[in-house]
């Protein structure tokens, strides 16, 4: 496996960086964990470790998504990268950014006053929002550094004017997740607006552009490792891509019961987010499918990964999201630990591991290596996902407890976490250290991959 073009190598700098915060991601993770048996555990509070956690994950996702983008638009233009001096001041530029804000909210918890002073209407060093906390200063360098990403990628296929499929859908839902990001830029001083507009940037990338980029890079990913047919990927890539919107754009619904919107939404958001596992599922058969077909596997923890990005992404998104969507459930539910169960899950399967998934694929070609050792690929893989589904599996038990008691019961909100919850935050933390120690093998197999002599016996291309 070698690169075609020079330029590919860039993905890398991307790949390093987020590995690295996921890495932080998940440490900080822990911290937040404890917290739940010890409130006063670590210099910073709980609100502050939380922010760093999901923030951690949503940037170096994105960062991850855009290393595979440059990496996956120059192959399929069939041409160096427009221009990659522009692609590494991007990729600084976006380290900066980043690293301010990140201080920035490390400041917010050691004196929370700081946060007091306003710049371009928000909080110059948090604007408040869950998920998207970055200030409006950093909104608005990282909207200046997707554009430039963007623009970068179209001047690319501009070059060669070669539009195929895989790269047209994933610029398509690049660009809707750059449009995606601005309706968390303005300030409204009504809450129900505030919210309305809020669920369009976390919803509508979730279940929307993130979902387009997955399918495109999927479909890329099945015809790398199992050299199917490009025409055959991409037409149930375009099949899985219009039901992801058909279903996830009036899904948003799913977000708007409670929230003082009108009662239609009920129905809305009732039905088409019912529907929204039905691509999901055809993304699982389509990864099965192509593999069964298989003759030859080249890479097997790239396919690997792949097809378990696709299993979990409908166990997590689909199954764990579908059982809290009808809203006579969500009455219920709303806001406890079964939704936190659920993002974990998506989130896992559905972006952690395609990135993952894109890293394994397209890093030994960058690296030049025909052959790596696998073993550290695959045992990273169990320790992540067996200590993931007891994550989940012990949050979905602590947010039955928690639906019953409080909502049913009417017992206190505290009560309940500090009493009858508390064994399964212990052994949400025991977990989620065998979750870190998947990471820290990843992230060792990330930086020796290829960098080590090559196996001894490589084995022979194996027969599906
Ligand atoms: C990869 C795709 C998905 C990701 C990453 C994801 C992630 C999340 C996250 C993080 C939340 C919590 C938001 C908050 O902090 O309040 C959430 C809420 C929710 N998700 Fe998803 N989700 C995905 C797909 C789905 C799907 C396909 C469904 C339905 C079939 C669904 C149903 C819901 C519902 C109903 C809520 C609201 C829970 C509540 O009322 O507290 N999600 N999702
Ligand atoms: C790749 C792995 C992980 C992903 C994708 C992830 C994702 C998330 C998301 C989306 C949330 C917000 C969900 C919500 O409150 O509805 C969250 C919160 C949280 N995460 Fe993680 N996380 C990961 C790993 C971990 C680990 C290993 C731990 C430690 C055991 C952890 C502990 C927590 C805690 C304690 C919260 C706060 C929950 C709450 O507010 O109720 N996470 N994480
Ligand atoms: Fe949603």
């Amino acid at each position: 496996m070698t690169i075609k073009y020079e330029s590919q190598k860039i993905a890398q700098n991307f790949y390093t960086f987020a590995v690295l915060l996921f890495l932080v991601q998940v440490v900080v993770g822990i911290i937040a964990a404890l917290q739940f048996m010890w409130p006063d555990f670590f210099i910073l509070n709980f609100n502050i470790i939380r922010s760093l956690h999901i923030n951690a994950m949503v940037v170096w996702l994105l960062v991850g998504m855009m290393g595979a983008t440059y990496y996956v638009v120059s192959e399929e233009s069939d041409t160096e990268l427009w221009s990659v001096p522009m692609a590494n001041f991007q990729f600084w530029a976006t380290v900066l950014t980043v690293t301010l804000v990140v201080l920035g909210y490390i400041w917010m918890g050691i004196n929370p006053q700081a946060n007091s002073t306003t710049l371009f209407s928000t909080g110059i060093l948090n604007e408040g929002r869950e998920y998207i906390e970055a200030p409006r200063w950093a909104d608005i360098l990282i909207v200046v550094s997707v554009l430039l990403f963007l623009f970068n990628n179209f001047m690319t296929v501009l070059k060669t004017k070669k539009w195929t499929g895989i790269q047209g859908t994933l610029l398509g839902g690049l660009t809707v997740l750059a449009l995606m990001y601005l309706p968390g830029m303005f300030y409204t001083k009504n809450m129900v607006k505030d919210q309305f507009w809020w669920w369009w940037v976390v919803h509508l990338w979730v279940e929307g552009a993130w979902e387009i980029i997955a399918g495109a890079l999927l479909a890329f990913m099945l015809m790398k490792t199992t050299g199917v047919k490009r025409e055959v990927v991409e037409k149930w890539m375009y099949v899985e891509v219009g039901l992801v919107m058909f279903t996830g754009i009036l899904g948003t619904g799913h977000h708007y019961y409670w929230i003082g919107t009108p009662s239609y939404w009920l129905w809305v958001g009732g039905i088409f987010s019912s529907l929204e596992p039905v691509p999901l599922l055809v993304m699982v058969w389509d990864a099965f499918r192509t593999t069964r077909e298989t003759r030859v596997v080249t890479n097997k923890a790239g396919l690997y990964y792949t097809v378990a990005h696709a299993i979990f992404n409908f166990v997590g998104a689909g199954l764990w999201g579908v059982i809290h969507t009808l809203p006579q459930v969500n009455k219920w539910t709303h806001g406890t630990q079964i939704t936190t169960a659920h993002g974990h899950l998506a989130f896992y399967g559905a972006y952690v591991l395609l990135v993952l998934a894109m890293i394994y694929i397209t890093l030994p070609a960058i690296r030049g290596v025909k052959e790596f050792n696998a073993s550290r690929a695959f045992q990273s893989f169990w320790w992540m996902t067996i200590s993931m589904i007891f994550i989940v599996l012990t949050i979905t038990g602590a947010g039955m407890v928690q639906t019953y008691m409080e909502r049913l019961m009417g017992l206190d909100y505290v009560a309940v976490k500090a009493n009858y919850n508390l064994w399964f935050w212990i052994l949400r933390a025991i977990f989620g250290v065998g979750f870190l120690y998947g990471v820290v093998i990843f992230v060792i197999d990330y930086f020796k991959l290829g960098k080590e002599p090559a196996p001894i016996a490589a084995p022979a291309p194996e027969k599906a």
